[in-house]
C-alpha cells in the first residue's frame, strides 16, 4: 500500500478501505511511514472527515497497535468514565470510589493535564506516595481487591495513538472529530472494559465550545463503542465556568474528598452523581437511573465512598492520612485574594482563562516536560449568578515558586475572566443532553 495513494484519496474526498487504514497505522507504528506523511494524512482527514466505517477502522487499527487487556478473570462488569476535559473537573477522584462502592468494577486509565484543562494523574500524584505507574499485575490485583484502580497509559496501550497524538499536537490537527474520537476510544477500549460513560464537556472551558460540535463528537464516540460491542452512554455537561470551586491539583483532591464527606459544591455533586448513576446502570447494578442515583448518593451519606477512596489510595501506595489531614498534601507558598473592582452580578466566567491562570501559577504544563507544582492553583468564590460587592473576594490564588507567573499578573488574568454586570444572568445549564 502506497501512503501517497491513501493521502491522495483522502485529500480528494474518496473513501478508504479498512485495509488501507490498517496498513497506514501499522506502517506508522512500525516506523515505516514517516511523520510527514502521517501529518499530511491527518490534515486531509481534518478537511475531508472520515465516514463512520473509516472512523471505526482507524480506532480498531490504533487499538490493535498494542495490548488489549483481558479482565474477564476479574468478576463483575467493568465500566470506566472518560471526560473530554475541563477546568476544575475532579469528578474521577470522587466517581471511581462511588461507583466501586456500588459494586461496579472501575479500571480507570487517566491522562495528564492538556492545555488549560487539568488531568486526573496530576491530581492523584499530589497524594503523597500515590503510584500511577503500576504494572499490569498490580493493576489487576488492586482492581480485584478494591473494585477500582487509577493509572496512566502504559507504553503498550494504543502506542499508535500516543505517537499520532504528539504529531497532531504540533501540526494543528487535534481539532478533528473523527481523530479525537478514534484517539479517545482506542485507549479506552484497550482497557478491557464492558461499558463506558462519556462526559462530553461543552463551553468556554471545554475543547468543544459549541453544543452542536459536542453532540457530534458524543455520537461518534458512542457509535464507535457500540460498533465494538460495548455499552456506551454519553452525557453532555456544561463547562462554561469551572466545575466546583478548586482548580489545581492538591486543591482539587481536597474538594473531591470534601464531596465524599458530604460537603462538596452542588454542581460538582450533581455531575458526579449523574455519571455515577450511569455507570451503575450500565453495570447492571440497578434497575433504573433513579435507583442508581439513590445508590450512588447513599455511598456518600454512609461514608462507604470515602472509605473506598482511602482503600484505593492505600492499595496504590498513597497515604490515606492525607485525605483526613490536608496539611499532609502539597501546600502553596502563599495566598493572594483577587477582589471585585465593582459591585454587580457575575454574568460569565471564562473557564479557559481560569484554567490558563492555574497553569500560569504552575498547576499545569506549558511544555510536556514541565514539572507541575501540586500545591498551587486557585479557588473561585463567586460563580455565575452570584452577587458581589466591590472589594469582596472573587477568587483566592494559591501561589508557589518555580518560575511561575507573578500572582499580580495572574490576578489580572482572573479579573479579565470575570464578567460582572448590573443584571443577574442565569448560569448555563449543567446538563445539555444524553446520548445512549
Ligand atoms: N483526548 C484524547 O485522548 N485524544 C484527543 O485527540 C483529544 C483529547
Amino acid at each position: 500500500v502506497l501512503p501517497t495513494e491513501i493521502i491522495r484519496a483522502k485529500r480528494d474526498g474518496r473513501p478508504l478501505a479498512p485495509e488501507q487504514i490498517q496498513a497506514l497505522v501499522d506502517g506508522f507504528t512500525r516506523g515505516l511511514i514517516p511523520d510527514y506523511q502521517m501529518a499530511a494524512f491527518c490534515m486531509a482527514v481534518f478537511f475531508r472527515g472520515l465516514t463512520e466505517e473509516e472512523t471505526g477502522a482507524l480506532t480498531e487499527a490504533m487499538l490493535r497497535s498494542g495490548d488489549v487487556l483481558d479482565l474477564s478473570d476479574i468478576p463483575g462488569v467493568k465500566v470506566d468514565k472518560h471526560s473530554t476535559g475541563g477546568v476544575g473537573d475532579k469528578v474521577s477522584l470522587a466517581l471511581a470510589p462511588i461507583a466501586a462502592a456500588c459494586g461496579v468494577v472501575v479500571p480507570m486509565i487517566s491522562g495528564r493535564g492538556l492545555g488549560h484543562t487539568g488531568g486526573t494523574l496530576d491530581k492523584l500524584e499530589s497524594i503523597p506516595g500515590f503510584q500511577i505507574g503500576l504494572g499490569e499485575g498490580r493493576f489487576r490485583e488492586v482492581l480485584a481487591a478494591t473494585g477500582a484502580c487509577l493509572i496512566g497509559q502504559t507504553e503498550r496501550l494504543a502506542p499508535a495513538d500516543r505517537r499520532l497524538y504528539a504529531l497532531r499536537d504540533v501540526t494543528a490537527t487535534v481539532e478533528s472529530i473523527p481523530l479525537i474520537a478514534s484517539s479517545i476510544m482506542s485507549k479506552k477500549l484497550a482497557e478491557g472494559i464492558d461499558g463506558l460513560v462519556l462526559d462530553v464537556k461543552v463551553g468556554s472551558g471545554a475543547f468543544m465550545k459549541r453544543a452542536e460540535d459536542a453532540e457530534r463528537l458524543a455520537r461518534v464516540l458512542c457509535d464507535i463503542g457500540r460498533g465494538m460491542g460495548k455499552r456506551v452512554v454519553a452525557l453532555l455537561t456544561g463547562m462554561d465556568q469551572p466545575l466546583g470551586a478548586a482548580v489545581g491539583n492538591a486543591l482539587e483532591v481536597k474538594e473531591a474528598v470534601e464531596l465524599l464527606r458530604g460537603r462538596g459544591p452542588i454542581d460538582l455533586l450533581e455531575v458526579t452523581l449523574e455519571l455515577a448513576a450511569e455507570m451503575v446502570l450500565l453495570a447492571g447494578r440497578a434497575e433504573s437511573l433513579e435507583d442508581a442515583r439513590c445508590m450512588a448518593g447513599e455511598t456518600i451519606d454512609d461514608g462507604r465512598a470515602f472509605s473506598k477512596l482511602c482503600q484505593i489510595v492505600a492499595a496504590q501506595g498513597g497515604e490515606p492520612e492525607a485525605l483526613v489531614d490536608y496539611a499532609l498534601l502539597p501546600q502553596a507558598r502563599g495566598t493572594f485574594e483577587v477582589r471585585a473592582r465593582a459591585e454587580g452580578f457575575v454574568q460569565a466566567i471564562d473557564a479557559e482563562a481560569i484554567g490558563l491562570a492555574a497553569v500560569a501559577l504552575g498547576a499545569g504544563r506549558v511544555r510536556v516536560e514541565d514539572a507541575v507544582d501540586h500545591g498551587v492553583g486557585l479557588v473561585v468564590h463567586r460563580k455565575v449568578g452570584d452577587r458581589v460587592e466591590a472589594g469582596e473576594p472573587l477568587c483566592t490564588l494559591h501561589w508557589g515558586a518555580r518560575g511561575a507567573e507573578h500572582p499580580d499578573a495572574v490576578a489580572e488574568r482572573v479579573q479579565r475572566a470575570y464578567q460582572i454586570g448590573e443584571h443577574a444572568l442565569p448560569a448555563e445549564p449543567l446538563f445539555l443532553g444524553r446520548i445512549g
